[in-house]
């Protein structure tokens, strides 16, 4: 959903080249989160300081993916490439397109004028764009874009054209202009007027800053100054007292790098600072300081700067095709992240520290309610009947716009899970308002440390899945699904006469992994039949009860990555309707487990096979009696009831990578998506 990455060298000498370089290689760690044009802003050509061009800036827009982006910027002749820059600010976005088609004039950065006084990089929608461009264009404003975006640069351009004095600061100007926004938004400024400053922001949508200096950070936390940078300091005295941020980058040499994720900064520097809602972020003179309006009650005046625990190579391919196959592959791995720590299983006990304080709470409520959108609602659907079956609690799943569209009732003694991987989705994010303000316990299960919903939920769970860059959703959701078990074990610790179910479904977790790669060895059988599918228009996926989630979400891999028509049935509801769609032609993957759907499936077998449907089937090895019915048979390694769903969607992410490669599709950006949908 737009990605925004900016680079301030602050006295660190870097020619334009390495400049170029640090941008588009910011640009390229985050272009899963939209690649349909891309584009830079970076001081121009040094001319003498009386010509009024002087702190020129210069932009650069492109089209298409962030390669077409840096080939371009190598064509600029004016740019003397090995120009040595000692302080400099250059900006770059790439784009997931929501107003305005795909084309270089509706690519950020946007300008607020010809001279590109002030130029802005956007994440996020604004909902009241209209009003303001309209107000605008009566004061005389020319937008050349469709854009929402392109009321912020005219905003601050008009704001600057009437300030009552010359002395009025960047942030300033910042402040009056986030006032008169609505919607979502993470931005970053530059402008020809402060030259070699910095001013960011946030409302809704992610921002980070990451800080490299060669001096040892003297604090961990920056004091946030209130209304005109006075430092509050009655809370956390002791960092703003005598170990405040200010005197960083204060005549030293210090490099800022702000981004929309962590992926683009930690190959720089592993120390960051997580924005919040309505901080202005401020770098000048090299010093970075945090301002905001008014205090809220209950507000944190200090921004901690955390040491990230991301590795550069967990977000390298490596030898993979694709990010997408490197996590479906990671699988056995990223399943023993989310356990480590919280299952024993020599005395058979599950603890999730995160939820440990609000546990009694928890057993209290009057219901479970799993809230997400995608694949995280999948892994909601996935898990719904062992948290039943085990918390003995009614469990309602919900997809979170629809569940915000009908104004659902929710309670004080409700529990509300947000299961989201990025943990910044805006529909699973309201949700989640819409639910703290009713009083409800807020749960969340992210894959994203410090995102938005792990910091507005009152406790969670982190995943640990380990960066996921491909758009389609794989090793996050095999992830939610142990996470969400997990769970499910420690409501039911106490309870005797869940005993003998408990051991056997952590029995079933400790050799998960194993049999995770048991499923991976069956890829080139999985790439066969791929092979004979790939020309098809459409494919349906079948299955009930514990497997019901396995349908949905191979179903919508395939669509999303093949563009195939794809739909995950419910095979219980096939004779009311789906089934007219079958015939000789139609393929049909069916998931017939051995568990207590096992002969209701094979009846829709029998159903499917007398009207000449040629059924792929995922069954667990050695059963004959279903494996001989079925046109190609994908044999599984058995497990558990409740956890066969982890084993049997990982054909089917293979299946979908293997149709989208033959089909000639970029698997990690697939169109018209992005990895995390920061708008309604
Ligand atoms: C599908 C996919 C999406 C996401 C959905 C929610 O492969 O990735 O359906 O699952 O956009 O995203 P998160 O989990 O980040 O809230």
């Amino acid at each position: 959903m737009c990605g925004i990455f900016a680079y301030l060298n602050y006295q660190v000498p870097r020619t334009r080249k390495e400049i170029f370089e640090t941008l588009v290689k910011g640009l390229q760690r985050l272009e899963y989160r939209g690649y349909d044009s891309a584009g830079i802003a970076v001081d121009g050509p040094n001319k003498s300081s009386s010509d009024i061009y002087s702190n020129s800036i210069c932009l650069i827009k492109k089209m298409g993916k962030v390669k077409a982006l840096d080939e371009e910027l190598y064509k600029k002749d004016s740019l003397d490439l090995d120009e040595e820059l000692y302080t400099h600010f250059g900006i770059a976005h790439t784009r997931w397109a929501t107003h305005g088609e795909p084309s270089a004039v509706n690519s950020h950065p946007h300008r607020s004028d010809k001279e590109n006084e002030f130029v802005v990089i956007h994440n996020g929608i604004i909902t009241n764009y209209k009003e303001l461009k309209a107000y605008l264009i009566t004061k005389g404003y020319e937008f050349e874009s469709e854009t929402d975006t392109e009321v912020i640069p005219k905003l601050i351009k008009y704001v600057y054209d009437n300030r009552e004095n010359d002395n009025i600061t960047f942030s300033k100007l910042v402040e009056r202009v986030i006032k008169q926004l609505e919607g979502a938004f993470a931005l970053v400024f530059k402008s020809r007027h402060f030259h070699g400053e910095a001013v960011a922001t946030r409302r809704g949508s992610p921002l980070l800053i990451g800080v490299r200096s060669e001096q040892e950070l003297p604090t961990e936390h920056i004091p946030v100054q209130y209304n005109c940078g006075h430092t509050h300091d009655k809370v956390h005295d002791k960092y703003t007292r005598s170990n405040s941020i200010n005197s960083v980058g204060e005549g030293n040499a210090v490099e800022y790098y702000f981004a929309s994720d962590a992926s683009a900064i930690i190959e720089h520097t592993n120390k960051v600072l997580y924005m919040e809602d309505d901080d202005i972020a401020v770098v000048r003179g090299g010093k970075l300081s945090i301002h905001r309006m008014n205090r809220q009650a209950g507000e944190d005046p200090v921004r901690a700067i955390q040491t990230l625990q991301m590795e550069l190579q967990q977000i390298m391919k490596g030898n993979f095709k694709a990010f997408m196959q490197k996590e479906i592959f990671e699988q056995p791995e990223s399943v023993v992240n989310t356990m480590r720590g919280r299952i024993c299983f020599d005395t058979n006990t599950v603890m999730l520290g995160g939820l440990k304080d609000h546990l009694k709470e928890v057993k209290r409520c009057r219901r479970l309610i799993l809230i997400g959108c995608g694949t995280s609602f999948h892994a909601a659907v996935a898990t719904r009947q062992i948290l039943e079956e085990l918390t003995e609690l009614p469990v309602m799943v919900e997809l979170a716009s629809d569940f915000l569209d009908r104004n659902t009732p929710v309670y004080r003694d409700d529990v509300c899970f947000f299961i989201s991987q990025s943990g910044e989705t805006a529909d699973t994010l309201m949700a989640l308002r819409y639910c703290r303000d009713r009083g409800a316990l807020t749960v969340g299960i992210t894959n994203t440390v410090g995102s938005s919903i792990c910091r507005e939920t009152d406790c969670g769970v982190h995943i640990n899945a380990g960066p996921e860059i491909g758009v389609a959703s794989t090793k996050a959701y095999t992830s939610q699904f142990v996470a969400l078990i997990m769970f499910s074990l420690m409501m039911s610790e106490d309870r005797l006469s869940l005993q003998k179910r408990r051991l056997e479904i952590i029995e079933g977790l400790r050799v998960l992994p194993e049999q995770i790669k048991k499923v991976l060895s069956l890829d080139e059988k999985i790439k066969d039949i791929a092979n004979e599918l790939y020309q098809q228009r459409s494919l349906l996926v079948m299955g009930r009860g514990f497997n019901y989630a396995t349908c949905l979400e191979g179903a919508l891999k395939i669509k999303e990555i093949t563009y195939m028509h794809s739909e995950g049935i419910l095979a219980g509801e096939l004779k009311h309707g789906p089934l007219a769609l079958v015939d000789k032609d139609m393929p049909v993957i069916m998931i017939i487990m051995k568990d207590a759907c096992h002969v209701k499936c094979q009846n829709a077998l029998q159903q499917i096979t007398a009207r000449s449907g040629r059924p792929i089937i995922l069954c667990c090895q050695d059963d004959q009696d279903v494996a001989k019915n079925a046109y190609q048979a994908i044999e599984l390694p058995h497990t558990v009831d409740c956890l066969q769903g982890i084993l049997s969607v990982i054909p089917l992410q293979l299946l979908s990578f293997h149709l989208a490669v033959l089909r000639g599709y970029d698997v990690d950006c697939p169109r018209n998506l992005a990895k995390s949908v920061t708008v309604e």
